[in-house]
């Protein structure tokens, strides 16, 4: 089976042009100058005439089916990937998750059972480590050596959940530093923010904007720099910053990547669109929608506009979604009376390609930056390049057609996730995912689903490509 993508514009990270992109069984193997291509023959051609043909969108963050504040996150690996394929991605990088007390390699093993058979594309993962002792050191250098996994997750939040003291993120780091994973940190300083909460609940201050009061951009920027002091004293252990969404935590990796530190970091379209008053603080208990962590920042302070800013300048690698979506009725609604208790997660896996789009409507990125953001660099981080994140030949046959020209309206009425409402509801963005082909097969076309659970594949990663 072969597919010609006719007429498009071929979207990189290092320029735009007119090329036609043949795709044979899984694999792209040529490019054309359109000039030329008129002997070229296949058994089906995509017309890509006034649009993009950029590389399929790979999600590093995810999180399907998450156990989390006694619930569990609704997009199963079924309906969350399908929701992906809908909106231009054919890769996500989801988190297996070992919890205190428990074997790595059994969390592992748990996560493939949820994921085998069940994704629409492809899926490689992390690991979370909720309790670094000696087996789960041990256990990193053989995920690393056997599982191809190559990034491992530490939290400095959620005391009693998945935190780890510093002595702990200490000997990850140094395991990390030998083996050459990437560790990635949720840098936000719980045991301080747990005393906030305590003294906002006993102050009888419940809604849902105190989950943002209680986590104070301070709270990240401490815990950001404090993980990249860790780092530091485990060699130059590579860190990735995950969901980064204050401006003093930019301004440490900044200050960091200025002297030529391994640190890297993310953002998510929550941050470069929602604020704290506007949704988190909406009335009575609608803000729950928008927990989450870190938290949505005050619109009255700079950060949005800083992360902005960020992407263009590369302190910011990637865009993420951290997809944690919870639905209001019985998930969100735990927490009403105590913002505490509301599941922390946004769902978005599905609009992350449109929403980073609009910054390049907006002039805050080039095109070619929209791409790497979220395709390329994603790949290269986490060592899938050039199987995915770059359209050339070798590479997966994973490729978007992106029309310009179009409009999408996103709300809970026709978006694909399991949720029973939209981070973004009533958000048109300007863009239109038009075509979404997997490994050489059209999963989505004229607005038809065409793909299939079973379809995505199980990926080993390699090492980081950015590793000193
Ligand atoms: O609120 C969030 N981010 N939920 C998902 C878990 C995490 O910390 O990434
Ligand atoms: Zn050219
Ligand atoms: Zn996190
Ligand atoms: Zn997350």
């Amino acid at each position: 089976m072969s597919l010609l993508v006719k007429g498009g514009t071929v979207v990189g990270p290092t320029g735009a042009h007119p090329a036609d992109v043949l795709i044979e069984g899984e694999k792209i193997v040529a490019l054309f100058d359109p000039e030329h291509s008129g002997s070229v023959t296949a058994d089906e051609v995509i017309d890509a005439a006034g649009k993009y043909v950029i590389p399929g969108g790979i999600d590093a963050h995810t999180h399907m089916e998450l156990p989390f504040g006694g619930t569990a996150a609704s997009d199963t690996f079924d309906t969350g990937t399908r929701a992906a394929a809908w909106g231009g991605t054919t890769t996500i990088i989801d988190f297996a998750v070992q919890r205190t007390g428990e074997v790595v390699q059994d969390g592992l093993a748990a996560w493939h059972t949820k994921a085998e058979g069940n994704c629409h594309i492809d899926y490689a993962f992390h690991m979370i480590l909720g309790g670094v002792d000696n087996d789960a050191l041990k256990a990193m250098d053989q995920l690393v050596a056997d599982e191809g996994i190559t990034s491992f997750k530490l939290f400095m939040a959620y005391p009693g959940v998945f935190y780890s003291d510093d002595g702990q993120i200490l000997r990850a780091m140094q395991t990390a530093r030998a083996n050459g994973a990437m560790v990635m940190m949720h840098a936000e300083n719980g045991i301080a923010i747990d005393v906030l909460v305590q003294q906002a609940l006993a102050r009888g201050e419940t809604d849902p904007i105190n989950h943002g009061l209680t986590r104070p951009p301070a709270l990240e920027t401490e815990a950001t720099s404090r993980a990249i002091a860790l780092a530091e004293v485990a060699e130059d252990c590579p860190l990735y910053i995950v969901h980064l969404s204050a401006s003093g935590a930019l301004e440490a990796v900044a200050a960091a990547r200025d002297k030529g530190r391994n640190v890297f970091a993310e953002t998510c379209p929550q941050y470069l669109y929602l604020t704290l008053e506007d949704q988190l603080g909406a009335p009575g208990f609608e803000g729950a929608k928008w927990v989450c962590s870190t938290p949505l920042r005050s619109k009255h302070e700079s950060h949005a506009r800083d992360l902005w800013k960020g992407l263009r300048s590369n302190d910011l690698a990637i865009v993420s979604t951290d997809h944690c979506p919870f639905c209001m009725k019985d998930q969100k609604e735990l927490g009403r009376g105590d913002f505490s208790k509301i599941p922390n997660g946004i769902g978005g896996v599905e609009h992350r390609v449109d929403l980073v789009y609009q910054g390049v409507v907006d002039g805050q990125l080039s095109l070619e930056r929209w791409v790497e953001t979220i395709a390329t660099t994603p790949a290269r981080m986490f060592g899938l390049y050039p199987r995915k994140g770059v359209i050339q030949p070798g590479a997966d046959g994973d490729v978007v057609v992106y029309d310009p020209n179009g409009t999408t309206r996103i709300s809970a009425e026709t978006h694909h996730m399991n949720m029973d409402h939209s981070a973004y509801e009533g958000f048109e963005v300007r863009g239109h995912v038009d075509t979404v082909i997997s490994r050489g097969a059209v999963i989505v076309a004229d607005g038809n689903y065409h793909g299939r659970k079973g379809h995505g594949r199980y990926l080993r990663r390699g090492l980081s490509s950015y590793l000193v």
